[in-house]
């Protein structure tokens, strides 16, 4: 199959009409998208994925309006959320109704909803008769996408067409939010909406489930994710272990190089020491990284507030797994 990189809304429009699988921009990661109501074309996006059934997916709709159909009830918390977050980088579990199929939930009767905040990808849904199913258009387990050029990297000859909206502003993946049974919030996945934020918002604090080994409410969660080919270490700001002394190590700093290493062997994520910007940098340095033909990165990690809580979170799901 050819894939074509484009701009083209309408093209969009008439391969997801016909059920086939298109990447498309978000301004967390770029997603991989199908009609959220075909089985079939669900199936398709685990297939170009690899993605296991059990992980469930998040419909990404217009708007609150368009989310709402998909819902039985929307909680007051939900409704003071989407006011202040969408469009934007927030996923909301709720309860689902039952238009929404099975295969999209894996079986759970909690659908993942959000507005994404992106103006190609918006007017898309809004041509739509559908929401859109889409995991982050990467192979089951390598690190998110955050251009067309990386999507195309991975998933040429699978797909038909990439919506190119450019360089993702956020660069990691939405923050996902739920209420447990006692009708408490929760927090399953650090992303793009800063903890601190979501806490103002509702006047409390959060409790955070992220485990890496045990999370059946984000069961995504469960496995390594974002791994480079190249194993990866985190470490504290101004450590560079000797155990690695004689092998090819590429550092990844926040803001400065570290004094022991050659220049060459080092990528920083933000120079002015912007947390923003570190996250929009995070994925394409890691990519960078991984293709320097290194022995090992070495990862520093991040102060925890803001944004750096969810640049933390993915370099620890990075280092995870060893290869
Ligand atoms: O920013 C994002 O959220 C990106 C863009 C494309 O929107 N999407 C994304 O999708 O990161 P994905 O599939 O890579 O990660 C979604 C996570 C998974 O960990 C999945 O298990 C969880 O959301 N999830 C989805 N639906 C769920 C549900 N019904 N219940 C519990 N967890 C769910
Ligand atoms: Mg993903």
């Amino acid at each position: 199959m050819n894939t074509v990189i484009g701009t083209d809304i309408k093209k969009a429009v008439e391969l997801l009409n016909k059920g086939e699988v298109v990447a498309i921009p978000t301004e967390t990661v770029y997603g991989l998208a199908a009609n959220a109501l075909s089985e079939d074309a669900v199936l398709r996006i685990y297939e170009v994925k690899q993605r296991p059934r059990f992980n469930p997916l998040i419909l990404h709709v217009a708007s609150l309006e368009h989310a709402r159909e998909y819902v039985n009830n929307l909680p007051v918390e939900a409704q003071q959320l989407t006011t202040a977050f969408w469009p934007g980088s927030l996923t909301l579990l709720l309860d689902k109704k039952e238009t929404v199929p099975d295969l999209v939930t894996a079986g759970s009767n909690r659908v993942a909803l959000r507005v994404p905040n992106h103006p190609l990808t918006l007017q898309l849904l809004q041509q739509l008769s559908f929401p859109l199913a889409a995991p982050s258009a990467n192979p089951s387990g390598y690190v998110s996408p955050t251009s067309a050029q990386h999507v195309y990297d991975n998933l040429h000859g699978k797909i038909p067409y990439i919506l190119d909206g450019g360089e993702c502003g956020v660069g990691v993946e939405s923050t996902i939010l739920g209420w447990n049974k006692q009708q408490q919030p929760e927090v399953y996945r650090l992303g793009g909406i800063p903890v601190e934020a979501i806490e103002e918002v509702l006047q409390q604090k959060l409790r955070i489930k992220k485990s890496i080994t045990e999370n059946p409410d984000a069961p995504g969660q469960l496995k390594s994710h974002y791994a480079t080919t190249t194993p990866l270490h985190l470490h504290a700001a101004d450590d560079l272990p000797v155990a690695f002394s004689n092998k090819k190590v590429i550092r990844i700093n926040f803001k400065n190089y570290h004094p022991s290493l050659p220049k060459e062997q080092q990528l920083i994520l933000s120079e002015n020491g912007s947390l923003e910007e570190a996250a929009k940098h995070l994925f394409k340095t890691l990519r960078a990284a991984d293709a320097m033909q290194a022995d090992v990165l070495i990862a520093e990690r991040l102060p925890g507030e803001g944004l750096g809580a969810a640049i933390n979170d993915r370099l620890e799901r990075a280092q995870f797994i060893m290869k």
